[in-house]
């Protein structure tokens, strides 16, 4: 075991989950307001409408598989009647249609931004390098399956190296000689991985932390115009006359809100933010 094996494996993964967690928790405290996609839809939807999704599902199943594959031990899917053959059979080619959607979805996310003027305007150095090095682990990561499956040079099981020196990590006993052991590409897989999760406190992949998901239960936003509708008399029926629901200020069924000259009640001036 040399002294680089462990600085790379042994030293910087904490090195890394330090930055991340510090990081996100001081971006938290000091930059609430830059807490956000930043997103473009306004600029530009049709192509955002094709990448997104393909990107954002693309990398879920790709966190799932991660999951599986680095976190549950051969041993237990063994006893569960799957074979080591089966398992990465079934590993390489979920893997592989994940990490393509994935690939072409983030394609089309930055085809986007360098073609689209406002979309590429409105993008910083910060979010170039951010999306250098997401691509970067995604294709690397392609090619660590690729490798793995002996597709291209040598077949590597990377449950018995990579996989266990992960879960070492977290019971504070990097298994560093494990590590040591996989190919090259697996070794440039992880070092681009840890860089993004290094990366990620000061990019705005924060997001990711404060996914809204109650969007999906949360009521619908009323808009309604800034400057008051020209008066006109309500129409019989449901919309009823003035003053038939005191109560009632907003919403269908209410009376026309403005002053009686017909401008809108608030100050034009105002800003109502
Ligand atoms: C320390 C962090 C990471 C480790 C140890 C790791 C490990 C691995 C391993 C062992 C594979 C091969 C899987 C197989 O052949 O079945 C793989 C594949 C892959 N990785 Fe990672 N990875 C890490 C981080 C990341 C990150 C941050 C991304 C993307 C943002 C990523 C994207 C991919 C993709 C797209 C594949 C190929 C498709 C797939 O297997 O899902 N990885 N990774």
């Amino acid at each position: 075991m040399s002294t680089t094996d462990i600085l790379l494996w042994g030293v910087l993964p904490y090195v890394t989950l330090a930055v991340l967690i510090g990081g996100t928790v001081w971006r938290y405290r000091y930059d609430q307001f830059g807490w956000t996609t930043r997103s473009s839809q306004l600029y530009e939807s049709r192509l955002l409408r094709i990448g997104s999704p393909l990107f954002h599902f693309g990398i879920l199943v790709v966190i799932v598989g991660h999951v599986i594959g680095l976190v549950v031990p051969e041993s237990w899917t063994s006893a569960a009647g799957l074979s080591e053959g089966a398992y990465h059979v079934q590993a390489i080619a979920l893997g592989t249609v994940a990490g393509l959607c994935t690939l072409v979805g983030i394609g089309i996310l930055i085809y986007r931004r360098r073609t689209t003027g406002p979309v590429f305007m409105a993008t910083t150095r910060n979010d170039k390098a951010m999306y250098a090095v997401l691509l970067a682990a995604l294709v690397a990561g392609l090619a660590t399956t690729l490798a793995g499956s002996g597709a291209v040079g040598e077949q590597h099981n990377y449950r018995e190296t990579v996989s266990p020196w992960f879960r070492s990590l977290f019971v504070l006993r990097p298994d560093i000689e494990a590590m040591a052991e996989a190919p090259f590409s697996f070794h440039l897989h992880t070092l681009i991985g840890l860089l993004l999760f290094a990366l990620w406190p000061f990019t705005r992949l924060v997001h990711a932390f404060t996914a809204p998901v109650g969007y999906l239960l949360r009521p619908y936003v009323l808009y309604r115009s800034r400057t008051a509708a020209p008066a006109r008399t309500p129409r019989r029926g449901w919309e009823g006359r003035p003053g038939d629901y005191p109560e009632s200020t907003t919403g269908a069924g209410a009376p026309y809100s403005g002053t009686p000259e017909g401008g809108p009640r608030w100050p034009r001036n105002r800003s109502r933010h």
